[in-house]
């Protein structure tokens, strides 16, 4: 069992710079409450996700008898109301299930860029790279999926009313919602980005101030979009009203999304990418998400060494974890893109044979170089979420969901009251262009029409012999894939419990930058050790927000662990 189960709770040792060059995605609470030790048990249902409130939603879906995809879904749109750091109907996601039987699939409902983009749409009047057009304007917008793909997978696969999904979200933005102490924080930090826009500032502030915490918080504009969808699903967003709505705010503030490309946009049903760990099936999202193969890269890599052995989080785990994120992290920058438009090749990646050859290369004692020579990697922000959804049958729904930036652009879209994405940010800045500046120009990843910016979310579902294990996933943007790793691994490797495997420290390397980044309180003889072995560790804060589920091997029950590092979450069971 780790020691180590909360670091990163303590003060941070990390200069400010670092910490802006691994963003962090929330701070703990200046209370610091104790933390929980152990998950919460329910026999029937379970939803974990950022918000409690969000949480009930779902849980009360699945007591009425409605299954894990209308809770998903139930859950989703309430947290695109409590949660709008990452909740969305503005931005795009993936949806990993698996069903009772055993078989699974998953939901692409990732943005796509409209039909006007160009590779050299990130670019000024001068043809320079721009990264305020890349991250931060209207052009960053990608056209949402979030909608379709909850009306494609509920209409599949779910079996309750699509209104009564929709309702409990109507309500909590019509009626208002006291506004819980993460939001209210979150919002005090966000008011100079979000009051650059007029409908962001009326949207969420009183009088342009900060709300505080408990006082309620009603968002009227976006009721009334949340009823067109609750009443004509899909056409509720991407068509009508809405729809024009943000095709006039697009032309209002040079965005390239227009009508047509909205009623365009489908969400589009894809096998999962398959793997094994001495015996447990994990089942993850493929391209245009480089989750799945990334993260069964690196497990497949580490099978051949004995963790166990090595002990949670020593130096000596902890450098094998670091050698296979590295060499899983080069792959992707390489590879991987949409696969509508490129052929990743995941068989490949993701093999016994692969990770063989991978693991030969790793010295147990010392820390490999990272070469630059091939391709450059850039910053990524940490703000998107997860939520875990398992019901009474076993069927289990893991999503991750993201509008790219903590509140997407920050711009509300006016007289529609939701955040718009800044996910074409997620594509590489111009073609040709790899600078030591971070910035990557190589080919799978570059801007194109209708085409999905390449991901790094995770959404993973554990099984073993044929019996659902856990639901786990988390936001964090690179760091998610070594984060839901590091998560599974807890579970897997160590037999930790679940409370446990999400409360545990965390690392994270991304081949490029060549720099080991630890969460806060990792003993300083640790640091040293794997400074000795030629790491560059650095002190970052606290990395993702995984939360989980497990299923009690013998009593069967939901085991549901919120992670602490989210303030305002939950988890809610029946
Ligand atoms: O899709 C991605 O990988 C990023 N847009 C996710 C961003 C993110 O996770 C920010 N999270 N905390």
């Amino acid at each position: 069992m780790s020691r180590l189960l909360h670091p990163w709770r303590r003060p941070a040792a990390a200069s400010l710079a670092l910490l802006a060059a691994f963003p962090v995605t929330a701070q703990p609470p200046a209370s610091q409450p104790p933390l929980p030790k152990a998950a919460i048990e329910a026999e029937h249902g379970m939803v974990v996700s950022a918000s409690s409130i969000a949480s009930q939603v779902g849980a009360d879906v699945l007591a009425k008898g409605g299954n894990a995809i209308d809770a998903a879904v139930a859950t989703g749109f309430a947290l695109a109301v409590t949660y709008p750091t990452a909740g969305n109907i503005g931005g795009g996601g993936f949806m990993v299930i698996r069903f009772p039987d055993g078989k699974a699939t998953t939901i692409d409902f990732r943005e796509k860029a409209p039909a006007a983009a160009t590779p050299t749409m990130f670019t000024d009047s001068a043809g320079a790279y721009s990264s305020r057009i890349h991250h931060n304007s209207y052009r960053s917008v990608g056209v949402p999926g979030t909608v379709a793909g909850f009306d494609y997978v509920q209409k599949k696969y779910g079996k309750a009313a699509w209104a009564t999904l929709v309702s409990p979200a109507v309500k909590l933005a019509g009626e208002g919602f006291d506004i819980p102490t993460g939001l209210a924080a979150s919002l005090t930090g966000a008011r100079t980005r979000l009051s650059q826009y007029p409908a962001s500032l009326a949207a969420y502030y009183k009088a342009g101030q900060p709300y505080a915490a408990g006082e309620k918080l009603v968002l009227g504009d976006l009721a009334k979009t949340l009823t067109r969808i609750r009443d004509a699903r899909r056409d509720g967003f991407y068509k009508g009203t809405t729809a024009q709505l943000i095709a006039t705010d697009m032309q209002k503030h040079g965005g390239l999304i227009t009508e047509a490309d909205l009623a365009a946009y489908l969400p589009i049903e894809r096998q999962p990418v398959r793997g094994t760990f001495k015996g447990y099936d994990i089942i993850a999202m493929g391209p245009p998400s480089s989750g799945g193969p990334a993260m069964i890269e690196m497990m497949n890599i580490l099978e051949g060494f004995d963790l166990k052995a090595a002990g949670h989080n020593s130096p000596q785990y902890l450098h094998y974890l670091a050698e296979s994120m590295r060499r899983a992290f080069r792959d992707r920058a390489i590879y991987l893109g949409d696969p509508d438009f490129t052929k990743p090749p995941i068989a490949k990646l993701t093999s016994k044979s692969y990770a063989a050859e991978q693991r030969k290369t790793i010295d147990p004692a010392k820390a490999s170089p990272s070469s630059p020579a091939d391709v450059k990697v850039g910053a990524e922000s940490d703000h998107t979420t997860h939520y875990s959804v398992v019901d009474k049958d076993g069927l289990a729904v893991s999503v991750t969901y993201t509008l790219e930036s903590g509140y997407g652009l920050g711009a509300v879209v006016d007289g529609a009251g939701f955040l718009l994405n800044n996910e074409m940010g997620d594509f590489n800045g111009k073609p040709g262009v790899t600078d030591s500046t971070g910035l990557i120009g190589t080919e799978p990843n570059i801007a194109q029409p209708g085409k999905r910016m390449l991901s790094s979310m995770t959404p993973t579902i554990v099984a073993k012999d044929g019996k659902l294990v856990a639901v786990v996933g988390s936001p964090g943007g690179r760091t998610i894939i070594n984060t839901v790793m590091e998560v599974v691994l807890n579970l897997l490797a160590f037999d930790m419990p679940i409370q446990d495997a999400v409360n545990a420290a965390r690392i994270h390397h991304q081949w490029l930058p060549n720099v080991l980044t630890v969460e806060r309180g990792m003993p300083q003889t640790t640091i040293d050790a794997l400074t000795a072995m030629g790491h560059t560790v650095r002190v970052g804060g606290q990395q993702g927000t995984a939360h989980s589920i497990a299923i009690d091997a013998k009593t069967g029950k939901r085991l549901g662990a919120a992670d602490p590092r989210d303030r305002d979450a939950g988890a809610r069971g029946y």
